[in-house]
Protein backbone atom coordinates (compact mmCIF):
# COMPACT_ATOMS: atom_id res chain seq x y z
CA UNK A 1 0.00 0.00 0.00
CA UNK A 2 1.19 3.47 -1.21
CA UNK A 3 1.12 6.30 1.97
CA UNK A 4 -0.97 9.14 1.41
CA UNK A 5 1.96 11.68 1.18
CA UNK A 6 3.85 9.20 -1.64
CA UNK A 7 0.66 8.66 -3.22
CA UNK A 8 -0.54 12.73 -3.45
CA UNK A 9 3.48 13.15 -5.17
CA UNK A 10 2.82 10.03 -8.23
CA UNK A 11 1.93 12.00 -11.30
CA UNK A 12 -0.69 9.71 -13.54
CA UNK A 13 2.04 9.14 -16.89
CA UNK A 14 -0.41 11.41 -19.34
CA UNK A 15 0.11 13.99 -16.52
CA UNK A 16 3.62 14.00 -17.06
CA UNK A 17 5.24 17.12 -17.97
CA UNK A 18 8.73 16.87 -18.50
CA UNK A 19 10.49 14.82 -21.48
CA UNK A 20 11.86 11.53 -20.27
CA UNK A 21 15.26 11.24 -18.60
CA UNK A 22 16.72 8.17 -18.36
CA UNK A 23 18.37 7.39 -14.51
CA UNK A 24 21.65 6.12 -16.53
CA UNK A 25 21.89 9.61 -18.41
CA UNK A 26 24.88 10.67 -16.28
CA UNK A 27 27.34 7.34 -16.76
CA UNK A 28 29.96 8.77 -18.78
CA UNK A 29 31.40 6.40 -21.15
CA UNK A 30 34.92 4.62 -19.20
CA UNK A 31 38.08 3.82 -21.34
CA UNK A 32 37.90 0.55 -23.06
CA UNK A 33 39.81 -2.18 -21.05
CA UNK A 34 44.27 -2.09 -22.03
CA UNK A 35 44.54 -5.43 -23.04
CA UNK A 36 41.17 -6.32 -24.18
CA UNK A 37 40.44 -2.92 -26.21
CA UNK A 38 43.84 -4.14 -28.32
CA UNK A 39 41.94 -7.06 -29.49
CA UNK A 40 39.05 -5.48 -30.50
CA UNK A 41 40.82 -3.01 -32.94
CA UNK A 42 42.62 -6.18 -34.00
CA UNK A 43 39.58 -7.81 -34.78
CA UNK A 44 38.52 -4.69 -37.17
CA UNK A 45 41.82 -4.99 -39.49
CA UNK A 46 41.01 -6.60 -42.53
CA UNK A 47 44.74 -7.22 -43.57
CA UNK A 48 46.24 -10.65 -43.92
CA UNK A 49 49.64 -9.43 -42.41
CA UNK A 50 47.33 -8.56 -39.07
CA UNK A 51 48.86 -9.52 -35.57
CA UNK A 52 47.61 -9.79 -32.52
CA UNK A 53 50.56 -9.65 -30.26
CA UNK A 54 48.18 -7.88 -26.89
CA UNK A 55 46.19 -10.79 -25.28
CA UNK A 56 48.22 -13.27 -23.05
CA UNK A 57 47.16 -15.97 -23.92
CA UNK A 58 48.58 -18.96 -25.69
CA UNK A 59 48.81 -19.41 -29.34
CA UNK A 60 50.33 -22.87 -31.23
CA UNK A 61 53.09 -22.35 -34.15
CA UNK A 62 49.69 -21.79 -36.18
CA UNK A 63 48.40 -18.95 -34.33
CA UNK A 64 45.67 -20.97 -33.35
CA UNK A 65 44.48 -21.40 -29.90
CA UNK A 66 45.41 -24.65 -28.47
CA UNK A 67 43.86 -27.16 -26.07
CA UNK A 68 46.19 -29.34 -24.79
CA UNK A 69 46.12 -33.47 -24.92
CA UNK A 70 46.20 -34.12 -21.47
CA UNK A 71 43.39 -31.55 -21.26
CA UNK A 72 41.27 -32.95 -24.18
CA UNK A 73 41.88 -36.47 -22.83
CA UNK A 74 40.53 -35.65 -18.82
CA UNK A 75 37.61 -34.12 -20.54
CA UNK A 76 36.85 -37.61 -21.89
CA UNK A 77 37.67 -38.76 -18.45
CA UNK A 78 35.38 -36.90 -16.76
CA UNK A 79 32.05 -37.17 -19.32
CA UNK A 80 33.10 -41.15 -19.25
CA UNK A 81 32.83 -40.97 -15.18
CA UNK A 82 29.01 -38.96 -15.85
CA UNK A 83 29.44 -36.64 -13.04
CA UNK A 84 26.69 -34.73 -11.81
CA UNK A 85 26.31 -30.92 -11.54
CA UNK A 86 25.91 -30.72 -7.97
CA UNK A 87 27.14 -27.14 -6.31
CA UNK A 88 30.97 -27.71 -5.23
CA UNK A 89 31.42 -26.46 -1.33
CA UNK A 90 32.46 -22.77 -1.08
CA UNK A 91 36.02 -23.66 -1.24
CA UNK A 92 35.53 -25.78 -4.32
CA UNK A 93 36.47 -29.11 -5.75
CA UNK A 94 38.72 -31.10 -2.35
CA UNK A 95 40.39 -33.39 -5.32
CA UNK A 96 41.37 -30.14 -7.16
CA UNK A 97 42.74 -27.89 -4.06
CA UNK A 98 44.51 -30.97 -3.04
CA UNK A 99 46.46 -30.91 -5.81
CA UNK A 100 47.08 -27.44 -6.90
CA UNK A 101 48.30 -26.97 -3.90
CA UNK A 102 50.91 -29.88 -3.89
CA UNK A 103 52.04 -28.64 -7.54
CA UNK A 104 52.76 -24.94 -5.74
CA UNK A 105 54.31 -25.55 -2.80
CA UNK A 106 55.54 -28.86 -3.43
CA UNK A 107 54.30 -32.56 -2.65
CA UNK A 108 56.31 -33.02 0.82
CA UNK A 109 55.97 -28.94 1.80
CA UNK A 110 55.64 -28.83 5.70
CA UNK A 111 52.70 -26.82 5.26
CA UNK A 112 50.84 -29.60 3.18
CA UNK A 113 52.37 -32.75 5.86
CA UNK A 114 51.30 -30.36 8.54
CA UNK A 115 47.65 -29.54 7.43
CA UNK A 116 48.22 -25.94 8.31
CA UNK A 117 47.68 -24.58 4.73
CA UNK A 118 44.19 -23.07 3.92
CA UNK A 119 43.44 -23.39 -0.10
CA UNK A 120 40.12 -22.45 -1.28
CA UNK A 121 39.05 -22.88 -4.86
CA UNK A 122 38.96 -19.55 -6.81
CA UNK A 123 37.43 -18.14 -10.00
CA UNK A 124 40.92 -17.90 -11.51
CA UNK A 125 44.09 -15.44 -10.48
CA UNK A 126 41.86 -12.25 -10.68
CA UNK A 127 39.31 -14.16 -8.07
CA UNK A 128 42.24 -15.29 -5.89
CA UNK A 129 44.03 -12.34 -6.06
CA UNK A 130 40.09 -10.49 -5.15
CA UNK A 131 39.30 -12.52 -2.24
CA UNK A 132 42.97 -12.87 -0.95
CA UNK A 133 42.62 -8.90 -1.00
CA UNK A 134 39.45 -9.00 0.98
CA UNK A 135 41.18 -11.24 3.16
CA UNK A 136 43.53 -9.38 4.10
CA UNK A 137 41.25 -6.08 4.18
CA UNK A 138 39.44 -7.85 6.89
CA UNK A 139 41.88 -10.08 8.99
CA UNK A 140 45.57 -8.59 8.42
CA UNK A 141 46.19 -7.52 11.76
CA UNK A 142 48.52 -3.98 11.08
CA UNK A 143 47.86 -1.25 8.27
CA UNK A 144 46.41 -2.28 5.14
CA UNK A 145 49.06 -1.25 2.67
CA UNK A 146 50.11 -3.17 -0.58
CA UNK A 147 53.04 -1.99 -2.65
CA UNK A 148 53.32 -3.57 -6.15
CA UNK A 149 55.75 -3.82 -8.44
CA UNK A 150 56.70 -0.72 -11.20
CA UNK A 151 55.13 -1.76 -13.63
CA UNK A 152 52.70 -4.83 -12.85
CA UNK A 153 50.05 -6.56 -14.40
CA UNK A 154 47.22 -3.75 -14.78
CA UNK A 155 44.78 -5.24 -13.08
CA UNK A 156 45.92 -5.62 -9.69
CA UNK A 157 46.15 -1.89 -8.91
CA UNK A 158 41.82 -2.01 -9.39
CA UNK A 159 41.81 -5.58 -8.00
CA UNK A 160 43.37 -4.25 -4.48
CA UNK A 161 42.58 -1.02 -4.17
CA UNK A 162 38.78 -2.11 -4.74
CA UNK A 163 39.11 -4.55 -2.04
CA UNK A 164 40.28 -1.60 0.04
CA UNK A 165 44.09 -2.06 0.40
CA UNK A 166 45.95 1.06 0.10
CA UNK A 167 48.45 0.84 -2.78
CA UNK A 168 51.96 2.15 -3.73
CA UNK A 169 54.91 1.43 -6.08
CA UNK A 170 57.90 -0.20 -5.34
CA UNK A 171 60.93 0.00 -8.10
CA UNK A 172 61.26 -3.13 -10.19
CA UNK A 173 62.10 -2.66 -14.07
CA UNK A 174 65.26 -0.66 -15.08
CA UNK A 175 64.34 1.41 -18.19
CA UNK A 176 68.51 1.74 -18.64
CA UNK A 177 69.13 -2.10 -19.20
CA UNK A 178 65.46 -3.56 -19.57
CA UNK A 179 65.90 -5.84 -17.01
CA UNK A 180 65.60 -5.60 -13.28
CA UNK A 181 66.81 -2.33 -11.20
CA UNK A 182 67.06 -5.18 -7.93
CA UNK A 183 68.88 -2.12 -6.03
CA UNK A 184 65.80 -0.18 -6.21
CA UNK A 185 63.80 -2.75 -5.56
CA UNK A 186 65.63 -4.06 -2.25
CA UNK A 187 65.64 -0.52 -1.33
CA UNK A 188 62.26 0.51 -1.52
CA UNK A 189 60.61 -2.63 0.25
CA UNK A 190 63.77 -1.89 2.90
CA UNK A 191 62.12 1.46 3.23
CA UNK A 192 58.26 0.67 3.39
CA UNK A 193 56.94 0.85 7.04
CA UNK A 194 56.72 -2.40 8.67
CA UNK A 195 54.51 -4.90 8.13
CA UNK A 196 53.74 -4.16 4.81
CA UNK A 197 52.02 -6.27 2.29
CA UNK A 198 54.36 -7.22 -0.82
CA UNK A 199 53.00 -8.21 -3.89
CA UNK A 200 55.43 -10.34 -5.83
CA UNK A 201 54.69 -12.20 -9.02
CA UNK A 202 56.48 -15.66 -8.39
CA UNK A 203 57.65 -16.02 -12.25
CA UNK A 204 57.35 -14.94 -15.72
CA UNK A 205 56.77 -11.28 -14.62
CA UNK A 206 53.62 -9.23 -16.42
CA UNK A 207 54.81 -7.23 -17.57
CA UNK A 208 58.32 -7.42 -18.61
CA UNK A 209 59.05 -10.61 -18.23
CA UNK A 210 61.86 -9.73 -16.09
CA UNK A 211 62.32 -12.01 -13.21
CA UNK A 212 64.87 -12.16 -9.95
CA UNK A 213 67.42 -14.73 -10.40
CA UNK A 214 67.53 -17.40 -6.94
CA UNK A 215 70.01 -15.25 -5.17
CA UNK A 216 68.36 -12.08 -5.87
CA UNK A 217 65.18 -13.97 -4.65
CA UNK A 218 66.65 -14.79 -1.24
CA UNK A 219 67.91 -11.36 -0.85
CA UNK A 220 63.96 -10.34 -1.40
CA UNK A 221 63.01 -12.62 1.31
CA UNK A 222 65.76 -11.49 3.45
CA UNK A 223 64.66 -7.95 3.02
CA UNK A 224 60.81 -9.01 3.86
CA UNK A 225 62.16 -10.73 7.07
CA UNK A 226 63.87 -8.09 8.48
CA UNK A 227 61.07 -5.41 8.10
CA UNK A 228 58.63 -7.87 9.05
CA UNK A 229 56.55 -7.53 5.84
CA UNK A 230 53.93 -9.84 4.35
CA UNK A 231 54.42 -11.77 0.72
CA UNK A 232 51.84 -12.33 -1.34
CA UNK A 233 52.86 -14.37 -3.98
CA UNK A 234 50.69 -13.98 -7.47
CA UNK A 235 51.79 -17.13 -9.19
CA UNK A 236 49.50 -17.04 -13.29
CA UNK A 237 52.55 -18.84 -15.16
CA UNK A 238 54.17 -21.57 -13.41
CA UNK A 239 55.70 -23.71 -15.88
CA UNK A 240 55.57 -21.13 -18.43
CA UNK A 241 58.88 -19.55 -17.11
CA UNK A 242 61.39 -22.16 -17.77
CA UNK A 243 59.28 -24.90 -18.97
CA UNK A 244 59.40 -26.55 -15.41
CA UNK A 245 57.12 -26.14 -12.72
CA UNK A 246 59.15 -26.62 -9.73
CA UNK A 247 61.68 -24.37 -10.86
CA UNK A 248 59.14 -22.04 -11.64
CA UNK A 249 58.33 -22.07 -7.86
CA UNK A 250 61.49 -21.37 -6.41
CA UNK A 251 60.28 -18.47 -4.99
CA UNK A 252 57.60 -19.70 -3.20
CA UNK A 253 58.89 -22.41 -1.87
CA UNK A 254 61.85 -20.42 -0.85
CA UNK A 255 59.94 -18.10 1.33
CA UNK A 256 58.21 -21.20 2.76
CA UNK A 257 61.46 -22.80 3.81
CA UNK A 258 62.51 -19.32 5.30
CA UNK A 259 59.07 -18.57 7.68
CA UNK A 260 57.14 -16.49 5.54
CA UNK A 261 53.48 -16.94 5.96
CA UNK A 262 52.55 -16.66 2.80
CA UNK A 263 49.70 -15.95 1.00
CA UNK A 264 49.26 -17.52 -2.74
CA UNK A 265 47.18 -16.40 -6.00
CA UNK A 266 47.48 -19.72 -8.64
CA UNK A 267 45.88 -19.60 -11.62
CA UNK A 268 45.63 -22.39 -14.29
CA UNK A 269 44.43 -20.24 -16.77
CA UNK A 270 48.07 -20.32 -18.78
CA UNK A 271 49.75 -23.11 -17.49
CA UNK A 272 46.75 -25.70 -18.86
CA UNK A 273 45.17 -23.53 -21.45
CA UNK A 274 41.88 -23.42 -19.22
CA UNK A 275 41.33 -19.47 -19.79
CA UNK A 276 37.68 -19.57 -20.01
CA UNK A 277 37.17 -22.51 -17.72
CA UNK A 278 38.13 -19.80 -15.01
CA UNK A 279 39.81 -22.26 -12.61
CA UNK A 280 42.59 -21.09 -9.71
CA UNK A 281 42.79 -21.41 -5.79
CA UNK A 282 43.94 -18.99 -3.00
CA UNK A 283 46.24 -20.02 0.32
CA UNK A 284 46.73 -19.33 3.17
CA UNK A 285 50.34 -20.45 5.14
CA UNK A 286 48.98 -21.18 8.96
CA UNK A 287 51.16 -21.43 11.82
CA UNK A 288 49.02 -24.91 12.72
CA UNK A 289 46.10 -27.19 11.95
CA UNK A 290 43.52 -25.22 14.72
CA UNK A 291 44.78 -21.88 13.04
CA UNK A 292 44.24 -23.30 9.99
CA UNK A 293 40.69 -24.30 10.68
CA UNK A 294 39.49 -21.09 11.92
CA UNK A 295 41.21 -18.88 9.27
CA UNK A 296 39.45 -21.31 6.84
CA UNK A 297 36.45 -20.62 8.44
CA UNK A 298 36.80 -16.73 7.99
CA UNK A 299 37.51 -17.73 4.03
CA UNK A 300 34.40 -19.22 3.53
CA UNK A 301 32.89 -16.26 5.11
CA UNK A 302 34.60 -13.29 2.81
CA UNK A 303 33.60 -16.03 -0.09
CA UNK A 304 30.15 -16.96 0.43
CA UNK A 305 28.34 -13.49 -0.51
CA UNK A 306 30.90 -13.08 -3.48
CA UNK A 307 29.87 -15.87 -5.64
CA UNK A 308 28.80 -18.54 -3.15
CA UNK A 309 31.09 -21.18 -4.84
CA UNK A 310 33.36 -21.60 -7.60
CA UNK A 311 32.54 -23.71 -11.09
CA UNK A 312 33.20 -27.33 -11.36
CA UNK A 313 34.23 -28.19 -14.64
CA UNK A 314 37.98 -26.45 -14.94
CA UNK A 315 38.31 -27.60 -11.49
CA UNK A 316 37.45 -31.60 -12.31
CA UNK A 317 40.18 -31.18 -15.30
CA UNK A 318 42.75 -29.95 -13.16
CA UNK A 319 42.08 -32.51 -10.70
CA UNK A 320 42.01 -35.74 -13.21
CA UNK A 321 45.06 -34.31 -15.32
CA UNK A 322 47.26 -33.85 -11.93
CA UNK A 323 46.12 -37.08 -10.07
CA UNK A 324 46.89 -39.14 -13.38
CA UNK A 325 50.07 -40.31 -13.52
CA UNK A 326 50.29 -40.71 -17.51
CA UNK A 327 48.26 -37.41 -17.64
CA UNK A 328 50.34 -35.78 -15.39
CA UNK A 329 53.60 -36.47 -17.31
CA UNK A 330 52.00 -35.95 -20.82
CA UNK A 331 51.13 -32.45 -19.16
CA UNK A 332 54.36 -31.62 -17.91
CA UNK A 333 55.81 -32.09 -21.41
CA UNK A 334 53.29 -29.70 -22.94
CA UNK A 335 54.02 -27.41 -20.48
CA UNK A 336 57.14 -27.46 -21.85
CA UNK A 337 56.62 -27.34 -25.69
CA UNK A 338 54.89 -24.30 -25.08
CA UNK A 339 57.51 -22.27 -22.86
CA UNK A 340 60.17 -23.93 -25.34
CA UNK A 341 58.40 -22.53 -28.20
CA UNK A 342 58.02 -18.92 -26.85
CA UNK A 343 61.74 -19.08 -26.06
CA UNK A 344 62.72 -20.05 -29.54
CA UNK A 345 60.33 -16.69 -30.90
CA UNK A 346 62.35 -14.52 -28.84
CA UNK A 347 65.60 -16.30 -30.37
CA UNK A 348 64.01 -15.59 -33.73
CA UNK A 349 62.48 -12.15 -33.32
CA UNK A 350 65.94 -11.02 -32.26
CA UNK A 351 68.02 -13.09 -34.66
CA UNK A 352 66.01 -11.37 -37.43
CA UNK A 353 66.50 -7.89 -36.19
CA UNK A 354 69.76 -8.40 -35.57
CA UNK A 355 71.24 -10.77 -38.61
CA UNK A 356 69.01 -10.31 -41.45
CA UNK A 357 67.60 -6.20 -40.83
CA UNK A 358 70.90 -5.76 -39.44
CA UNK A 359 69.39 -3.09 -36.24
CA UNK A 360 71.99 -1.33 -34.91
CA UNK A 361 69.96 -1.21 -31.40
CA UNK A 362 70.52 -3.30 -28.48
CA UNK A 363 67.84 -6.30 -28.58
CA UNK A 364 69.42 -9.06 -26.14
CA UNK A 365 66.49 -8.45 -23.52
CA UNK A 366 63.96 -10.15 -25.80
CA UNK A 367 65.99 -13.49 -24.77
CA UNK A 368 66.79 -12.28 -21.55
CA UNK A 369 63.26 -11.95 -20.44
CA UNK A 370 60.93 -15.18 -19.92
CA UNK A 371 57.48 -15.85 -19.48
CA UNK A 372 54.50 -14.90 -22.13
CA UNK A 373 55.52 -11.50 -22.59
CA UNK A 374 58.72 -9.41 -23.83
CA UNK A 375 58.71 -5.44 -22.66
CA UNK A 376 60.33 -4.34 -25.64
CA UNK A 377 61.10 -0.74 -24.78
CA UNK A 378 59.26 0.77 -27.70
CA UNK A 379 57.79 4.16 -27.03
CA UNK A 380 53.76 4.93 -27.71
CA UNK A 381 54.78 6.71 -30.90
CA UNK A 382 56.35 3.53 -32.22
CA UNK A 383 53.39 1.02 -30.78
CA UNK A 384 51.12 3.78 -32.64
CA UNK A 385 53.51 3.10 -35.97
CA UNK A 386 53.19 -0.79 -35.69
CA UNK A 387 49.44 -0.03 -35.81
CA UNK A 388 48.64 2.24 -38.59
CA UNK A 389 51.78 0.85 -40.81
CA UNK A 390 52.24 -2.46 -40.23
CA UNK A 391 48.48 -3.95 -39.03
CA UNK A 392 50.72 -5.14 -35.61
CA UNK A 393 48.51 -4.61 -32.36
CA UNK A 394 50.47 -4.41 -29.21
CA UNK A 395 49.57 -2.77 -25.40
CA UNK A 396 50.89 1.49 -25.41
CA UNK A 397 53.71 0.42 -23.08
CA UNK A 398 55.60 -2.00 -25.33
CA UNK A 399 54.60 -5.20 -23.87
CA UNK A 400 54.11 -7.87 -26.79
CA UNK A 401 53.04 -10.98 -25.87
CA UNK A 402 55.16 -13.69 -27.34
CA UNK A 403 52.58 -16.36 -27.79
CA UNK A 404 51.27 -14.37 -30.77
CA UNK A 405 54.31 -14.89 -32.67
CA UNK A 406 54.52 -17.83 -35.00
CA UNK A 407 57.65 -19.13 -37.39
CA UNK A 408 55.40 -17.82 -40.35
CA UNK A 409 55.31 -14.13 -39.02
CA UNK A 410 58.16 -13.52 -36.71
CA UNK A 411 60.44 -12.04 -39.32
CA UNK A 412 57.53 -9.64 -40.66
CA UNK A 413 57.14 -8.34 -37.11
CA UNK A 414 61.20 -7.91 -37.03
CA UNK A 415 60.97 -6.24 -40.34
CA UNK A 416 58.27 -3.98 -38.63
CA UNK A 417 60.12 -3.45 -35.03
CA UNK A 418 62.88 -2.58 -37.21
CA UNK A 419 61.18 -0.06 -39.28
CA UNK A 420 60.10 1.74 -36.47
CA UNK A 421 63.26 1.98 -34.35
CA UNK A 422 65.56 2.62 -37.42
CA UNK A 423 65.60 6.41 -37.07
C1 LIG B 1 50.24 -11.44 -13.31
C2 LIG B 1 48.89 -12.01 -13.51
N1 LIG B 1 48.17 -12.36 -12.44
C3 LIG B 1 46.95 -12.88 -12.56
C4 LIG B 1 46.37 -13.08 -13.78
C5 LIG B 1 45.00 -13.65 -13.76
O1 LIG B 1 44.59 -14.37 -14.80
P1 LIG B 1 43.29 -15.28 -14.75
O2 LIG B 1 42.27 -14.54 -13.92
O3 LIG B 1 42.91 -15.41 -16.16
O4 LIG B 1 43.71 -16.54 -14.11
C6 LIG B 1 47.08 -12.71 -14.94
C7 LIG B 1 46.50 -12.84 -16.27
O5 LIG B 1 46.89 -12.31 -17.24
C8 LIG B 1 48.37 -12.17 -14.78
O6 LIG B 1 49.11 -11.84 -15.84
Amino acid sequence: MLSSITRASVKPKFMASRAFVSTWNAVPQGPPDAILGVTEAYKKDQSPNKMNLGVGAYRDDNGKPYVLNAVKKAEKLIMEKGLDKEYAGITGVPAFTKVAGELAYGEDSPVIKDNRLVISQSISGTGALRIGAEFLNHWYPHAKNIIVPNPTWGNHIPIMKNAGLSLEKYTYFDKQTNGLNIDGMLEDIYKAPKNTIVLLHACAHNPTGVDPTQEQWDQISKVIKEREHFAFFDMAYQGFASGDCTRDAYALRKFVQEGHQVVLAQSFAKNMGLYGERVGSFSIVCADAEEKARVESQLKIIIRPMYSNPPIHGAHIVSTVLNTPELKQEWLGEVKLMADRIITMREKLRSHLEKDFGSKKRWNHITDQIGMFCYSGLTPEQVNKLKSDWHVYLTQDGRISMAGISSSNVKYLAEAIHNVTKD
